[in-house]
């Protein structure tokens, strides 16, 4: 660390932050429930994709992944044990609707009613999430998110979850990052469901924007006082070197994808530059396109993790790689570091589109951490990678970004999509052999950070 570092004591970083501000944990239904075929839960696009030889890196599943569908009250004394004022968890649409519409699963809501029960008594309030990816199959089968009918579906398994969690949930989050979804899912087919066709991508992206409006009306019309809002993964966009190539590549690629859906939802229909990139690249061929109607929301959520340089390979649209950069400070996933960056992301948001409130849904990293003999895990990588980002975002309090709450990725290590168990972002360690857990130096740190100001 230089002098020129920012200071990563969590009682003076604490400070730097309102009392009031939010400090939590999120996490997502497939990667930690676990107890996939139980009590009625139906198949989702993930439970397929994950049996496809060779889609996920070590071959593994969700099927038991954390266990937390049994271990939740433990994982939930762990959090509050370390002060954690809320916990952002995803609701597993295949649990409560195994069909995707219809018919509800009793013993699925279930669930979900005593996770929000026992956080409650935790003294830790509940963002529940509708939609992290795991699309019921059965849907899938009748066209998924490419087809129109999700937006009437989606906007019903909204109604049915918020009636039976909105008496106690007031924070909402209809989608985690749709253009994660949107791109690997369908375009780049390196996640469920695993296609491979831009044109479906881009209905896929447009539906989810029609649905988010949707789902939104239908929290709104049976809980009062929601505070909703959706997530997008906005990561610093540069361009890989100085040239005019690069330059005008990674302004493409921005456009293309993160101002894809930003614009839309914030009333401004596609952005032109976008249009353009995705239309001289054939991905529009066939895809009748017109402009979403403005989304409404509370806060705007920022899953934020790197930096994205972009190196085009000539000047075609989409003939460009993102890759992090050689020499440069890099985490397991080999994701670029860039604590500036979130900072510089949170104020352009803010200059761009002034949402109301803005909450980084998601921030963190992966490390090859292990349990020492002494019973301790040792990751001060991740110590300081959370402090020069919690400084990051202190800076973007001070230049009057309206940011309210910071969710860490994620208490526990768990099912890291594509790279199975291979990539522990947890401030928990777990032997998935035993479901053993143990705080690793970095949640106590945490622990610190949060319970500075009490
Ligand atoms: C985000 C996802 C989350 C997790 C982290 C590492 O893109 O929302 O589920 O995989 O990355």
């Amino acid at each position: 660390m230089t002098s020129a570092e920012p200071d990563l004591d969590p009682g003076v970083l604490a400070a730097r932050f309102p009392s009031d501000f939010v400090w939590g944990f999120a996490a997502s239904a497939y990667q930690i429930e676990g107890a996939a075929a139980e009590e009625g839960r139906g198949r989702s696009v993930w439970d397929t994709f994950s049996r496809v030889p060779g889609a996920i890196g070590d071959g593994q599943t969700g099927d038991v992944a954390c266990d937390h569908y049994h271990r939740f009250r433990d994982d939930i004394a762990l959090m509050a044990g370390l002060g954690a004022k809320a916990y952002r968890f995803s609701v597993s649409w295949s649990r409560v609707q195994p069909d995707g519409t219809g018919a509800i699963n009793a013993r699925g809501l279930d669930f979900y009613d005593r996770l929000v029960d026992a956080l409650l008594a935790a003294g830790v309030k509940p963002l529940a999430n509708l939609f992290h990816w795991d699309l019921p199959q059965a849907l899938q089968d009748r066209g998924g998110f490419a087809d129109a009918r999700i937006v009437g579906w989606f906007a019903e398994y909204a109604a049915v979850v918020a009636q039976r969690l909105g008496d106690r949930v007031s924070d909402w989050m209809t989608f985690n990052e749709p253009a994660v979804f949107a791109f690997l899912g369908h375009a780049d087919g390196i996640h469920a469901p695993g296609m491979r066709d831009w044109p479906t991508a881009l209905r896929v992206a447009d539906n989810q924007l029609r649905a988010h409006t949707a789902a939104v009306a239908a929290i709104r019309s049976v809980v009062t006082g929601a505070r909703i809002g959706i997530a997008f993964d906005v990561n610093q966009v540069v361009p890989a070197s100085d040239t005019d190539l690069d330059r005008r590549a990674a302004a493409q690629w921005s456009a293309a994808r993160d101002a894809w859906f930003l614009d839309p939802l914030f009333g401004r229909g596609y952005p032109q530059l976008g249009l353009e990139a995705h239309g001289n690249a054939g991905h529009l061929d066939g895809v009748e396109l017109t402009d979403p109607p403005a989304g409404d929301l509370d806060y705007l959520g920022l899953n934020y993790y790197r930096r994205d340089p972009v190196s085009a390979s000539s000047d075609r649209a989409f003939d460009w790689t993102i890759d992090a950069r050689p020499g440069t400070e890099q985490t397991q996933m080999d994701w670029e570091v860039a604590p500036d960056g979130l900072r510089d992301v949170l104020v352009a948001l803010h200059d761009e589109y002034a949402p109301r409130e803005i909450i980084i849904t998601e921030s963190g990293a992966a490390y090859p951490d292990s349990v020492d003999a002494d019973g301790r895990v040792r990751d001060d990588l991740r110590i300081e990678y959370l402090a020069r980002h919690v400084a990051a975002a202190a800076g973007a309090v001070a230049a009057g970004v309206p940011l309210r709450g910071y969710y860490v990725w994620s208490l526990l290590d768990n099912f890291e999509w594509s790279l199975g168990y291979t990539r522990r972002f947890g401030l928990v360690h777990v032997d998935f052999a035993t479901q053993r857990r143990t705080l690793k130096d970095s949640a106590r740190w945490y622990g610190r950070l949060i319970t500075a100001r009490a």
